[in-house]
């Protein structure tokens, strides 16, 4: 328990050997303040009702095809709930060490975790620099009860917020069904069966060059969409690692591996970082979106043809997770991704 960052950190002088990267695998000097990338749009979600439709489905899928990432604006999620959200889980985290000590688990399997560093504090070798709170919250009334009653709005501000998070995913994709041509609410079922939120607190750091909130990476679901309130989330372009703003009340949408396969490559999966600093505190909410683990991966049949030949191996979504956990451990690359390309 006394190994949660957010319980000593503030007192730390220089950063513990655990958490320190291999020099080799450090950022880079000047890449913990690199500018932010102007390449990721931010989509008017209210745009859409418009003429313009059309063109912005297609913006969105040209930019998807190599970058992975985009920002959206007036998405129907109010802005005092996404307040509420950000300032009840800067309170959970500071909560005394007692408080939490109850939620703690070092469990991978547990439904809610409160776990820090990385995967599993004791298994990982080097370790984040970071926090972090998952469970699943899809359907709400399955999922509530195994949530904290500290703090006092816990079950329902993150109640609420899954709830709007829900309906913001399914429009965003099918957005996507639009932009591949197939029947929309495609992704509304089995394939976006899992749902929850993935929040991440990021003390201040003695040394950020040592260390990553999270190393280089791909997102092993289907889609993710994140809350900042401060610089920190950064996506490789073009051989480098550049910053994506943070823009107040907008949300982050990011493709993830299942997103990859099933457009058979079309939509690419963002490579992502998050980098600490010395000064301020950083949180992000992450609301994940994957299939139910029963579910096949594969590529569309439609979007397979003699010149777009099929991209990925079909599999069990339940594969993927131990496959892209040993990814990450080993680790042999930022993507498990390889493991299924044909
Ligand atoms: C992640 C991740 C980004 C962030 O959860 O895998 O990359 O900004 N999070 O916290």
């Amino acid at each position: 328990m006394s190994t949660l960052l957010s319980n000593w950190s503030t007192n730390a002088q220089s950063v513990p050997a655990n958490y320190v990267f291999p020099q080799d695998k450090r950022p880079a000097t000047g890449d913990i303040t690199a500018p932010v990338c102007k390449d990721i749009p931010v989509i008017d979600l209210s745009q859409l009702e418009g003429l313009d439709r059309d063109k912005i489905v297609k913006q969105i899928m040209k930019v998807n095809q190599d970058l992975g990432m985009f920002q959206v604006i007036n998405h129907g999620v109010s802005e005092e709930l996404m307040d509420d959200m950000m300032n009840l889980f800067k309170e959970f985290f500071n909560m005394p060490a007692e408080d939490k000590a109850m939620y703690y688990s070092e469990d991978e399997n547990k439904g809610f975790r409160l776990y820090t560093g990385t995967l599993n504090y004791v298994k990982d070798r080097i370790n984040k620099w970071k926090d972090s709170v998952k469970h699943t919250c899809h359907p709400l009334e399955d999922n509530i009860q195994s949530w904290p009653q500290k703090p006092a709005r816990y079950r329902e501000v993150v109640g609420a917020y899954s709830l709007e998070m829900r309906k913001l995913s399914l429009r965003i994709l099918d957005l996507f069904c639009e932009g591949l041509g197939v029947e929309l609410g495609y992704f509304a079922d089995e394939l976006s069966k899992q749902q929850g939120p993935l929040v991440h607190r990021y003390p201040p750091c003695p040394d950020p060059s040592l260390v990553f909130g999270v190393d280089g990476h791909t997102d092993s679901n289907l889609l993710t969409l994140l809350q900042q309130d401060i610089y920190g989330l950064q996506i490789f372009k073009n051989g480098q690692w550049l910053g994506v703003e943070p823009i107040p009340h907008a949300f982050v949408i990011i493709i993830c591996d299942q997103l990859e396969i099933i457009s058979n490559g079309k939509l690419k999966s963002a490579l992502q970082r998050v980098v600490t600093n010395t000064s301020v505190a950083r949180t992000s909410v992450v609301t994940f979106i994957s299939p139910s683990l029963e579910s096949i991966m594969e590529p569309i049949k439609d979007l397979v043809t003699a010149s777009e030949p099929q991209l990925f191996k079909s599999f069990r979504f339940k594969e993927y997770f131990g496959i892209y956990t040993a990814y990450l451990r080993e680790p042999k690359g930022p993507t498990a991704l390889e493991a299924y390309k044909l």
